[in-house]
């Protein structure tokens, strides 16, 4: 069996009448990352604050790197590292001084926590910011902040709560590659995002959370099958192509093409999308067909809902019954 570093068993949480957590099941075996994919009001915030240590649950156990979060508080916290969905810096402290601070807080000697400070600036670009203080920072370089902060005691278990809500393209794909960086190292990373996209992209597993339940598991590719996968569409410029175009989709994808025969428009689900787009384009090309359109429709995270929920994501803030009701 292999080693689990994060596992959670029935965890339920209620604040009022709104019941945050009901019954979340999940484990995160050592140094993969997992995907906890939801939209707003969800359940995942709740979830990462009982995971470190913050709230307690109402039922339910959980263990991280071993140690029960309610019963082993100390001995969790000093295994996990944490960025919070809202950047927790010292606003009138400088990037170096708020990395320093945390350093020492977890007990790293002066000068240790200086040369630990400097490290993480530099890779999170932030050398240049590092003397000033970080009220002057953009909200992009506050979230770097941030994550450097999550880092500062190298800790085995790293947990992210929408790491790249707010950051800009470039931002967003700095933080993936930190944060596989951080799996290639040997530590395991909980992730919440609101993106399929960028479970996608990083998630070795992705558990789908929906009013405080998971309702499906399994890796990307698991889930895309579920959920129908990518879609490849096209709109000919002919009426009387339609019927060739439904023949080159029949022979590229992998199922039975959806015909629109009023918009000329047909459709058809592709594995390997890339592959399938590529090659249909070619047989187009080579018949003369002429396209008015193309797309390759990967599944968005309101696909997985829709299709795993029958209610659109939008939908999941609304005040839920006590008794949950099934999905
Ligand atoms: N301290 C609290 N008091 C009252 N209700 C709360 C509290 N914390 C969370 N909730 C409620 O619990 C539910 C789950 O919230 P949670 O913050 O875990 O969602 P989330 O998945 O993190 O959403 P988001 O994507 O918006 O961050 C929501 O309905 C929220 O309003
Ligand atoms: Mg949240």
């Amino acid at each position: 069996m292999s080693q689990l570093a994060v596992r959670v068993e029935g965890l339920t949480k209620s604040f009022g009448s709104t019941r945050a957590l009901d019954g979340v099941d999940l484990e995160i075996p050592t140094g993969t990352v997992l995907g906890l994919l939801g939209p707003n009001g969800a359940g995942k915030t709740t979830t990462v604050r009982v995971l470190t240590t913050l709230l307690r649950p109402d039922a339910g156990r959980a263990w991280v790197a071993g140690h029960d979060v309610v019963a082993e508080p100390q001995a969790v916290r000093r295994a996990i590292g944490l960025s919070g969905q809202y950047a927790a810096v010292d606003e009138n402290l400088t990037g170096l001084e708020n990395l320093y601070m945390v350093g020492r807080l977890y007990g790293l000697k002066r000068a240790a926590a200086k040369a630990r400070a400097r490290e993480l600036l530099e890779r999170f670009r932030l050398t240049e910011a590092a003397e000033r203080p970080s009220k002057t920072y953009s909200g992009g370089m506050r979230r770097r902040l941030d994550l450097a902060g999550a880092l500062v005691a190298a800790p085995s278990v790293v947990v992210l709560d929408e790491p790249t809500t707010g950051l800009d393209p470039r931002g967003r794909l700095d933080t993936w590659s930190m944060i596989s960086e951080l799996v290639a190292d040997g530590a395991t990373v909980l992730l919440t995002t609101q993106y399929l996209e960028e479970a996608d992209q990083l998630a070795d597993n992705i558990v789908v959370i929906d009013h405080g339940r998971a309702i499906a598991s399994g890796t990307a590719d698991e889930l895309k099958a579920q959920i129908g996968g990518e879609r490849l569409q096209v709109v000919v410029a002919q009426p009387e192509q339609v019927g060739y175009a439904h023949g080159v989709l029949a022979a590229v994808g992998v199922g039975e093409p959806v015909v629109d025969e009023h918009l000329r428009r047909v459709s058809v689900p592709v594995s390997g999308g890339t592959k399938a787009l590529v090659e249909a384009l070619r047989r187009f090309d080579g018949e003369g067909v002429e396209l008015l359109d193309v797309a390759l429709q990967r599944p968005t995270l309101d696909d997985v809902f829709l299709t795993l929920t029958g209610h659109p994501a939008e939908d999941a803030e609304q005040p839920v019954g006590t008794t949950g009701g099934a999905a």
